[in-house]
């Protein structure tokens, strides 16, 4: 069965709860764990979570995802806008991807609404909050039974 997944986190994501809660709803990095860990279960599906705010760790554990996780979920912060090194970490993983936001990046500043790792993605979401990450989650699930 193919239900393992990462969970992975770029950079500030350590400190969610001090970041504009206007756009990221102020909760912690922990608090929103937890409620994708529930999405995740009530899904089938088997969540593991990881967060840097190294860009080569970000990598190395894009190039180590295959040997434990079917699939990823990931929201690389800012990496997403500009981070070739993170693209090309995530074609090696060659694993099926959704690209998530809890803030809705093309509505804000002009520099968000590029993303580098797009079109390796199957799925995307933005502006949704921690529910977002249940519509990813969502999304992936379906991709790992084809
Ligand atoms: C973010 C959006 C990014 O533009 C920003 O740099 C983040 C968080 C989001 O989840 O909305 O760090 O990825």
């Amino acid at each position: 069965m193919r239900n393992r997944v990462d969970v992975m986190h770029g950079v500030n994501f350590d400190v969610l709860e001090r970041r504009p809660g206007s756009h990221y709803g102020g909760l912690s990095l922990r608090q929103l764990e937890v409620r994708v860990n529930h999405f995740a279960k009530d899904l089938g599906l088997e969540p593991q979570f990881w967060q840097t705010n190294h860009e080569g760790e970000f990598c190395e554990m894009l190039h180590r995802a295959g040997e434990s996780a079917d699939g990823v979920v990931l929201n690389p912060g800012a990496w997403t806008h500009y981070s070739w090194a993170i693209r090309d970490a995530l074609e090696v993983s060659r694993l099926p991807a959704i690209e998530v936001h809890l803030s809705e990046v093309d509505a804000r500043e002009d520099w968000r609404s590029v993303s580098v790792i797009r079109d390796l993605c199957v799925g995307r979401v933005q502006g949704k909050g921690v529910d977002g990450y249940r519509e990813a989650l969502e999304l992936l699930g379906k991709e790992l039974t084809k």
